[in-house]
């Protein structure tokens, strides 16, 4: 095919449009391509049930991008809004963990957060929202993960209602983080925002000074998070690491994801007997540091017996309130002279270090992909939060077709 002045807009509707020789769609200097009126979302209108609604299509002001979503997953705190409304947010369309391509952007935007150029076609991912900062457009180390900030899919519903990646199309707006994460693969990119959460609780447990190259790890928890923490320790080179889970099928994904043992608790008949058989797994001795990423308080009272005098702890297991747990402060924490740390959600700089990594644990051989072991459909939403929670899988996923 020639390409000439007069058939120009006619080649780049058709790369847009996927079309020519069978492609892929590439990104393109063009500002906007055919955008439709309406889209749908699906939103949680009452506890365990969504309904798929459809909407206008907003205005895209001068600082907005629209973008069609290809993929989102459904994460643990979806499932708590399903099950119990926590945040108090229905009617609402969720869905945090979203990727998809610009389909059109305002005249303003022209890089994303890393400063990264951004333009119709690229495929994007976003972080926080900065409702105080309208007009954050390049990446701000010093964005901070604690108070000030949203996230799209955890936002009140209001007259644009695409606000969440549970839906066709999603409007982001001026203020909000985003990246052209166009190189990564899409089950990637649905995965980097839970291993944001992770690289942050690595960050945090750096703070300590006690993890290490060499060090031995515990991870107890092999849910979607504590598998990505495995693979995070194992891309930064730490081998030394033992898998803690009562589901057998997990710690057997916890081992291809680059745990060296793992322990089931349920082969124990007290915390006695599984912090002994914890050591074993390491050839005798109590971990360096460990991981808490169960969401169960018995687990955080339980994770202190694996660890060694001196030894660390980063707890991030708990994103919602699980109640209290019991520990016994003077044998668990002043006695062994325990660090410990928390660790909430991410910081922007996160993201950048969680590009690396997936391409990273790639390159390793690591299966990270395989994490997602459901795909549905938007309409069948309902069903993928059922099965979410029965916890059949790993990660469960909508993936727009
Ligand atoms: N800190 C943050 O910012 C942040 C962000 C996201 C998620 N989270 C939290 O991380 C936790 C894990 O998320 P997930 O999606 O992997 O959840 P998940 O429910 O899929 O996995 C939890 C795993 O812990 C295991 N488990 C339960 N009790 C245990 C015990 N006593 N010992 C060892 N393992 C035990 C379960 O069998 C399960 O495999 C959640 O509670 C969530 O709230 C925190």
């Amino acid at each position: 095919m020639d390409i000439n002045a007069t058939n120009v807009e006619t080649i780049v509707k058709q790369v847009l449009e996927g079309m020519l020789d069978g492609k892929v769609k590439q990104s393109t200097s063009a500002t906007s391509v055919h955008v439709p009126t309406t889209g749908r979302v699906a939103m949680l209108t009452k506890l365990e049930h969504y309904e798929i609604k459809e909407f206008p299509l907003p205005p895209v002001g001068d600082g907005d991008i629209l973008v069609k979503v290809e993929g989102c997953g459904v994460c643990g705190t979806d499932a708590h809004e399903f099950k119990g409304d926590p945040f108090g947010l229905i009617p609402v369309v969720l869905g945090h963990e979203g990727t998809g391509e610009v389909i059109k952007i305002g005249k303003n935007v022209t890089v994303d957060s890393a400063g990264k150029s951004l333009q119709v076609g690229d495929k994007v991912v976003t972080s926080m929202i900065f409702p105080d900062d309208p007009n954050i457009t390049m990446f701000d180390l010093n964005k901070k993960n604690i108070g000030g900030a949203d996230v799209y899919g955890l936002l009140p519903d209001d007259e644009i209602h695409f606000n969440g990646w549970f839906a066709d199309y999603i409007l982001i707006r001026a203020g909000s983080s985003i990246f052209n994460v166009s190189d990564l693969d899409l089950k990637s990119r649905i995965l980097i925002e839970p291993s944001a959460v992770l690289i942050h609780a690595v960050e945090r447990a750096k703070t300590t000074g006690i993890l290490r190259f060499n060090s031995h790890v515990v991870v107890q928890g092999c849910g979607p998070i504590g598998l990505l923490c495995i693979a995070i320790l194992r891309t930064m080179g730490i081998e030394n690491i033992v898998a803690v889970d009562g589901e057998q099928q997990r710690l057997d994904f916890a081992k291809s994801m680059g745990a060296d043992q793992s322990v089931n608790f349920k082969d124990f008949g007290g915390i006695e007997a599984l912090a002994k058989g914890v050591a074993e797994a390491f050839g005798g001795h109590p971990a360096d540091f460990a991981f808490q990423c169960t969401g169960s308080p018995v687990a955080h009272a339980n994770i202190y017996k694996f660890i060694r005098k001196g030894g660390g702890l980063c707890e991030l297991g708990f994103f919602i309130n699980g109640g209290d747990a019991t520990i016994n402060p003077h044998f668990d924490l002043c006695a062994k002279e325990i660090t410990l740390v928390g660790s909430w959600v991410y910081e922007l700089r996160d993201y950048a270090t969680t590009f690396d990594f997936l391409k990273r644990a790639k390159a390793i051989g690591l299966p990270i992909q395989e994490l997602i072991t459901h795909e549905y459909a938007l309409e069948n939403i309902n069903e993928a939060h059922v099965t979410n929670i029965k916890m059949e899988g790993l990660k469960v996923a909508i993936i727009n077709q």
